[in-house]
């Protein structure tokens, strides 16, 4: 009987040494240990043992018993921490490796213009004003006091909807719903997309986007619009820029001007970028028409205003010094990219 639990310890013991996974180890355990097992069959023979040999054949079984449960359990931890060790071999990860960043968005030339011009005026205390693009005559034109025989409103410069109706040619229309809602002080800006009848070149597009700019309060002279525009070409161009206003014609401002400023290029010495002259055209601008206020139900007498409106495929062509205007619309990543 010693020898029969001998012998089932040393084969456990082999097996349990040639055990590669916990398959095999679990099969040597019911081979040896389960209810039909070797150990099992062997404590069945006790009984024919004499009385007083089963005390000794009983612990001899308890301790081959338990030292084939001790090796299992070893030979799992063994087999546990292999397995382990080749999984994380397999899965390693080299940190070092240069990772795949994904790739982000950019906004769009124009759009990061447009959101420095916001932020400068937003900083001076202006609000955000929006029109329709389809607008009625009356806002575009009438309102704005642009005669009817008046060359901007041909059929070869504008876009008719219908005999009333026209896409808006000019962001000043917002002007005029503006004051027609809001009662002075008044201080907007109008950002949008404006049509004209144009045919596409390098200068030329029949979408392109205007920022307009309204201010209206009592007292507000020309003084106000030169400090205002001035600060704000600052911060555009850069602190050494030189502004300069020359007389113009606006049929809804009076007096009207055109701001220009020294070139970003050359400083003002003359150069290709300013065709040889020094300055640059930057923006429209002048004193909101008494006739304009009294059409939006604003006394003249009381208030007065100035009001500007700026290009924006013309700001952001010098900043980036850009050459032609079709490359904002065509959406060419190759192009895009490089903002
Ligand atoms: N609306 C004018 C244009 O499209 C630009 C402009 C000029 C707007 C003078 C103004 C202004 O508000 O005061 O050419």
């Amino acid at each position: 009987m010693k020898d029969k639990l001998e012998q089932i310890r040393a084969a456990a013991l082999g097996v349990l040494e040639k055990a590669t996974d916990m398959d095999a180890l679990e099969e040597a355990r019911i081979k040896f240990l389960g209810k039909k097992g070797e150990m099992t069959a062997a404590m069945k023979e006790m009984r024919n043992l004499a009385a007083e040999d089963r005390p000794k054949i009983g612990a001899l079984a308890n301790e081959v018993r338990s030292s084939i449960e001790k090796h299992i359990e070893e030979r799992k931890a063994e087999l546990t921490a292999k397995m382990q060790n080749a999984r994380l071999k397999a899965e390693v990860v080299d940190v070092t490796m240069p990772g795949n960043a994904p790739k982000l968005g950019k906004l769009h030339p124009l759009t990061k213009v447009m959101n420095t011009l916001k932020e400068t005026f937003i900083g001076m205390g202006f609000e955000i004003a929006e029109g329709p693009e389809v607008e009625k005559d009356y806002y575009n034109f009438e309102a704005l006091n642009i005669p009817k025989n008046h060359p901007a409103r041909d059929t070869q410069d504008t876009f008719y909807i219908d005999e009333n109706t026209v896409l808006r040619t000019q962001t000043s229309p917002i002007q005029v719903r503006v004051m027609e809602k809001q009662k002075p002080p008044i201080r907007v800006i109008a950002p949008g997309r404006v049509y004209r009848s144009d045919t596409v070149d390098a200068t030329h597009s029949p979408v392109f986007h205007q920022i307009e700019g309204l201010v209206v309060d009592k007292g507000v002279t020309m003084a106000d619009l030169k400090g205002t525009l001035e600060v704000f070409l600052k911060e555009l161009y850069g602190e050494k820029t030189r502004v300069r206003f020359r007389p113009h014609h606006f049929p809804f401002t009076e007096p009207s001007a055109e701001a220009d400023v020294s070139c970003f290029a050359c400083g003002g010495k003359g150069c290709p970028v300013c065709k040889g002259e020094g300055w640059i055209e930057v923006l429209g601008c002048g004193m909101v028409h008494p006739r304009v206020l009294a059409n939006c139900g604003i006394d003249p007498e009381v208030y007065s205003g100035f009001a500007f409106g700026i290009g924006l495929e013309r700001i952001a062509m010098g900043k980036y010094d850009i050459n032609d205007l079709r490359l904002f619309f065509e959406n060419d990543l190759r192009f895009l990219d490089q903002f």
